[in-house]
């Protein structure tokens, strides 16, 4: 099978959690399930998720059912940050994953409680994967220690120390030059914290040793640091067709990015110098995945 075939199949594995784990719509509430399921289920790369298993498989996890849960949630976690990115008070953009974005469609306070019932979904979906774990099983009290740390990993690489405190930085009125070092800090926080996230907690449920998390750590910061400086390419080059969401959001809401400290060419050599390094740090691992290195690899290159 080709590298695109099986993409496209393990994105249909992760279209099929979703659907398993997404909130009934249900109850005098109903609108906010609606609402999140809007964004969830509209598409997106489903990236996250599939470098989570693919992390899971690559130390030799075996056992599916426990990841899925996980996968669901980071992808919700994702998706909030999303939603809360597009808002008015935010990046102002009304079109997300081809379609218009949650506030336009069903007003701003419900995307404000859309992406926050998303947030906290996600963690009473990752918590699911207890109950997965049978306890009668004579590994069930390593397994538990493992789904605990995966918890702190996700809730850590989330919050103020990750994807939150790179969007504070990126939205601080910030006055002075420009700094490479302080968007590189922005990007290693908003964006790469989520890939660090899948990476690491793929590792850690199937049981791989600290120094391996630490290393996988490392090679998805990298990943997705160069995943957030093509992101700033792609704004200015690409059309709302392919990306499924506006260009030139940055330039309107006058955002610092690598295309505006540096030459586009200089910006496309950072994306793939930054992505060597990680390829070299992924290969260097005693354990192999040819998938993942494709995947790495596509990255560099993807148009959307
Ligand atoms: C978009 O992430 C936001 C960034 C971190 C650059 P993706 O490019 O993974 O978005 P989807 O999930 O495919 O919509
Ligand atoms: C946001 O970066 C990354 C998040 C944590 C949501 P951008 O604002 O550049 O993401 P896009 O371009 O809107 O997807
Ligand atoms: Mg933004
Ligand atoms: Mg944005
Ligand atoms: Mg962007």
């Amino acid at each position: 099978m080709n590298f695109e075939q099986e993409l496209k199949n393990k994105v249909i594995r992760v279209e099929d959690i979703l659907s398993r784990f997404c909130p009934r719509e249900e109850g005098y509430q109903k609108l906010i399930m609606e609402a999140m399921n809007y964004s969830l289920m509209a598409g997106g790369k489903r990236l996250r998720p599939v470098m989570m298993e693919q992390t899971y498989q690559l130390f030799d996890g075996e056992d599916l059912a426990m990841i899925e849960p996980f996968m669901a949630a980071i992808e919700m976690i994702h998706t909030y940050s999303l939603v809360h990115d597009d808002l008015p008070a935010m990046d102002n953009d009304d079109y997300r994953r081809g379609r218009k974005t949650t506030h336009v469609i069903y007003g701003e306070a419900m995307g404000i409680l859309a992406g926050d019932g998303l947030l906290n979904y996600a963690f009473e979906t990752a918590l699911k994967s207890f109950e997965v774990i049978d306890s009668n099983n004579n590994k069930a009290i390593l397994k538990y220690r493992r789904v605990a740390r995966a918890m702190q990993v996700l809730s850590t690489k989330a919050g103020i120390y990750g994807m939150i405190g790179g969007q504070v930085i990126d939205m601080a009125d910030y006055q002075g030059e420009p700094s490479r070092n302080r968007l590189d800090h922005m990007y290693r926080l908003k964006t790469a914290a989520l890939i660090e996230a899948s990476m690491m907690i793929g590792a850690i449920l199937a049981g791989a040793s600290e120094e391996n998390v630490d290393r996988i750590e490392q090679i998805a910061g990298d990943i997705g640091l160069a995943f957030q400086i093509k992101d700033d390419i792609l704004d200015v080059t690409s059309t709302p067709e392919k990306l499924g969401k506006p260009v030139h959001s940055d330039e309107k809401n006058e955002k610092t990015t690598y295309v505006t400290l540096m030459e586009l060419e200089s910006a496309n050599q950072e994306v793939a110098r930054i992505s060597k390094r990680a390829m070299q740090n992924f290969e260097a691992l005693p354990y192999k995945n040819e998938f993942l290195k494709k995947l790495i690899d596509k990255l560099i290159n993807r148009e959307n």
